[in-house]
């Protein structure tokens, strides 16, 4: 399948649109917003997990991985979904959570009710030392990665998430057997393929030792828990087991996958995955001490922005790797708060980010919301539905000593319950997500952001992604055309030029909330433009321009 020339959709189906009055998405909501999809120009829906799931971690904890949750529907209201999909030409991405699996999933409950279960060779069950966890990981939600186990009495299992999510054991053939039947199970059914959680650390450091053991408190183990090299031999095996008889596309999510990783991961010829999703754009805020470093928040510069784009364009070309680009996801606050202006360049900020999203190298991940310009959202503290959020604002006090009031600052700037907002349809109650108090906040700016009145308006940002997708679609130089970094040293003003045999064009977006001038021959025609009036060497705050040069 070609999976250079997608515009995938990401639904975080909780919060996409609710259809039986219960105030939680579901699956027969999605069908009825497909027309919107189509519209937009999008191939493939790559839907966050709708499997059965106590939902400690919102689906990321699977429980049951042929079932779909009761929540979202049942597997007649998938199938139905899938074939509407596909009328109307576009395919469904399934989220596969294959590092750990939910604490009530069958297997793990068989290890609770029987020491001996054959089964607790397919987690990582270990005694401990010293009355201490049996090594000094830190979990990626805060406070130790290990869990007690209530069988026996010095025994623990490694849950480098939430507690609830127990880490996998790769080693052992029955785990990476029973994956892959997971992903016939799917592709039978005639899903498009699969985007895949943290797969960049199924493989642990053999023996699980303890990182900096001279280093006081828990540690994030990163060298020994990431991109192990017995990783890329699991992920060679996996899709040698399927390739053959199934046609479907692979997008590889790594934890902190640096360009060498994706190099490897997202390789062609490695027979590995299709593309990695690329994350140091949304690191670049984050402190040594993770997301939720409170010296860093939202600090960024625009030279370090820029230079984390090409670093990854102009690498992945040379390197021949592909990645996957995105601006937002159901993990991080809000593009447009957080590196744009939400509120006088609203508008502006959205568009910018949009073009620059939709004409990089690699496949454009575009997620709900943001085709409307949706913002963060602030939330009290019996607000709060993310784990990570309401656990990182214990961990920020004792492990940080934070004061409550700074820690509840740190956790209302960064929590992923920003994203997680239901999508703002119109501008009835509950902005027409639903008719029922919704499971968590609706963004009070409703009423003025949703995608009815976008869709009237004259700087619609919902007709600024038809029109780029379009022309996305349109010339394969934004696929898989050249990618040149123009304007390098330039303070404001991010500037590349995409070519091939066909066509070549110019993209100027000025990242900074001031006028930026450039010096620069742009004689061309003007595809796209978010102000109505172009100046020539002049960008106003937030402007995005499409030049086609040739
Ligand atoms: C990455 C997912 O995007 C995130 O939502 C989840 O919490 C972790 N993986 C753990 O599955
Ligand atoms: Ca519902």
């Amino acid at each position: 399948m070609d999976y250079k020339n997608k515009i995938i959709y990401q639904i975080w189906p909780r919060s996409f649109q609710d259809s039986n009055h219960d105030g939680i998405g579901d699956l027969k909501g999605i069908l009825r917003r497909l027309d919107h999809l189509q519209d937009l120009g999008v191939d493939l829906i790559w839907l966050s997990p709708v499997y059965c799931s106590p939902n400690t971690d919102y689906g990321y904890d699977i429980s049951d991985y042929y079932n779909i949750h009761p929540d979202f529907g049942t597997m007649a209201d998938f199938d139905a979904l899938l074939t509407e999909c596909k009328k109307r030409g576009m395919g469904i991405v399934m989220d596969l959570v294959a590092n750990h699996t939910s604490d009530q999933h069958p297997w793990f409950q068989a290890c609770l009710n029987d020491p001996n279960s054959p089964y607790r060779d397919c987690y990582y069950f270990r005694e401990d030392i010293n009355d201490k966890e049996p090594n000094n990981w830190i979990s990626m939600f805060g406070g130790s990665a290990w869990t007690k186990d209530p069988l026996k009495p010095r025994s623990w299992y490694l849950t480098t998430f939430t507690p609830h999510q127990c880490d996998l054991n790769w080693e052992n053939p029955r785990v990476r057997e029973e994956i892959a039947n997971v992903m016939r199970f799917w592709l039978d059914k005639g899903v498009s393929g699969f985007r895949m959680d943290v797969i960049n650390t199924i493989a642990k450091q053999p023996g699980l030792p303890s990182w900096h053991p001279e280093k006081k408190g828990y540690q994030f183990a990163k060298e020994f828990m990431t991109n192990l090299p017995q990783s890329h031999a699991y992920i060679q095996e996996l899709i040698g087991k399927l390739s053959n008889d199934y046609d479907f596309i692979t997008i590889g999510e790594g934890m902190m996958a640096d360009n060498d990783a994706c190099a490897l991961y997202a390789g062609e010829q490695r027979g590995e995955l299709n593309m990695m999703i690329m994350f140091d754009l949304h690191l670049q805020d984050c402190g040594p001490l993770g997301k939720y470093d409170f010296r860093k928040l939202y600090h960024w510069t625009i030279p370090g922005f820029k230079s984390i784009i090409f670093r990854w364009q102009t690498d992945s070309q040379k390197r021949n790797y592909w990645v996957a680009n995105y601006m937002n996801n159901h993990d991080q606050p809000r593009s447009i708060s957080r590196f744009g202006n939400d509120r006088q360049y609203r508008v502006e900020s959205a568009k910018a980010f949009a073009l620059m999203n939709l004409t990089l190298r690699g496949t454009p991940l575009v997620y709900q919301g943001e085709e409307i310009g949706m913002t963060n959202c602030h939330l009290e503290q019996d607000e709060w539905r993310d784990y990570e959020a309401i656990n990182i604002y214990g961990t920020l006090q004792t492990m940080m000593h934070l004061p409550k009031f700074i820690a509840k600052k740190v956790v209302q700037r960064m929590t992923r319950d920003h994203a997680r907002t239901p999508v703002q349809w119109d501008d009835s109650d509950y902005a027409g997500f639903s008719d029922h108090q919704p499971w968590i906040k609706v963004n009070p700016n409703y009423k003025q952001i949703n995608l009815k009145s976008d869709l009237v308006s004259e700087t619609s940002i919902n007709r600024w992604y038809k029109q780029a997708i379009a022309l996305r679609k349109t010339y394969s130089a934004f696929n898989t055309g050249a990618m040149k970094p123009v304007l390098v040293h330039h303070k404001q003003i991010l500037a590349y030029q995409r070519s091939d045999e066909q066509a070549e064009f110019l993209i100027l977006i000025n990242l900074s909330g001031s006028p930026a001038h450039f010096d620069l021959k742009t004689e061309g025609r003007i595809l796209m433009d978010s102000y109505t009036d172009p100046q020539p060497r002049l960008l106003r705050p937030y402007e995005a321009r499409l030049i086609q040069i040739r």
